[in-house]
């Protein structure tokens, strides 16, 4: 990845995020402890393409009073989609041109029924409010109220076999709407990967609105992933394509800089990028830095899935 901490752009947020669709934020039912605990995970019964989203409660992070949201001008600004260039403030001024509708996903490979799923459908998923930590590899983070739903509830529609180990993720790949695709920064197109076991987890989701938003295209519109005990680049953005595949599959930045970026990607301070500490972060907005937090502060979560794995080797 390239590295710098420009200044944040100064676009307005009513530039950058569109209002078609709006989530009553009054309506949120600030999370408690019950809301947080996995065990019962809160959903909305929102329906997008009726009009708001109307959430019945919302998952915070551990302690909101550490982890103030970021505000969403930051969020929507600051932003790494290298299909709209490799400066943190292209994709907001660039991603204009992505076209958001019409929108499939094709899911197949190892599972009982594949499907093409459009846009429509999927905003038709009980969609949650998730406030996540996203901890980029490269030092920065944010704390992101997510609306979108598990990624798990689609998954499970397509019956994975008993060959599916992982699943493959592909971003759109069209040069006519995505002008950073002519520049070889990356084997186009962007392409992730989780284990079965860690897409299948509840925390991972499939997001396709920020802020009560409806997803603004530099964060990944019509549909991203967001995973959020992994570094950022695992979230992949504007999906078009899910596989379950038998092996590991090859991902964009592993294949770029294998010693620098490994399948798994945990969010882990004891494991230096190989240029940089990631012992500690700073979350935008913020002068000081803080401590990282093994697995980005979900260890209680989704430590066990990685019992007797060595993270040093697997980084
Ligand atoms: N997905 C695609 N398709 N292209 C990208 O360049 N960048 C990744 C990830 N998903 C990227 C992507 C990286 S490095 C990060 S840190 C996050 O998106 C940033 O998400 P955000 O811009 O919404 O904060």
């Amino acid at each position: 990845m390239l590295f710098k901490f420009p200044t944040a752009s100064q676009a307005r947020e009513d530039e950058v995020t569109p209002r078609e669709l709006f989530l009553s934020r009054r309506s949120l039912i600030a999370g408690g402890a019950a809301a947080m605990a996995l065990g019962g995970l809160p959903v909305w019964s929102g329906n997008a393409l009726a009009g708001p989203f109307q959430a019945a409660t919302t998952i915070k992070p551990a302690d909101p009073k550490f982890d103030p949201t970021t505000p969403m001008k930051s969020a929507t600004t600051y932003n790494n989609f290298y299909e709209f260039g490799t400066g943190k403030s292209d994709p907001a001024e660039n991603a204009g041109t992505l076209k958001t509708r019409p929108w499939e996903i094709a899911i197949g490979g190892e599972v009982g029924k594949p499907m093409t799923i459009g846009i429509e459908d999927l905003l038709k998923f009980p969609m949650e409010e998730r406030v996540y930590r996203l901890r980029c590899v490269e030092g920065w983070s944010m704390v992101i109220p997510w609306v979108g739903f598990p990624l798990a509830e689609l998954l499970k529609r397509v019956e994975p076999t008993g060959n599916a180990k992982y699943v493959a993720f592909q971003t759109l790949n069209d040069p006519k709407q995505m002008p950073g695709l002519r520049s070889w920064v990356l084997d186009w197109p962007y392409t992730e990967g989780l284990r079965l076991d860690e897409a299948m987890h509840p925390l991972t989701m499939l997001a396709v609105g920020m802020y009560g938003e409806v997803l603004p295209n530099q964060n990944g519109a019509p549909i991203r992933l967001v995973v959020p005990w992994k570094y950022g680049f695992k979230s992949i953005k504007s999906i078009v394509k899910i596989s379950l595949v038998k092996d590991q599959p090859a991902t964009a930045w592993n294949k770029s800089q294998p010693r620098e970026y490994g399948f798994y990607s945990n969010v882990n301070p004891d494991v230096d990028h190989p240029r940089w500490s990631q012992a500690t972060e700073r979350r935008v907005g913020d002068f000081s830095r803080r401590k990282t937090l093994p697995f980005n502060g979900y260890g209680e979560e989704v430590a066990s899935l990685y019992a007797g794995m060595d993270l040093k080797a697997n980084y």
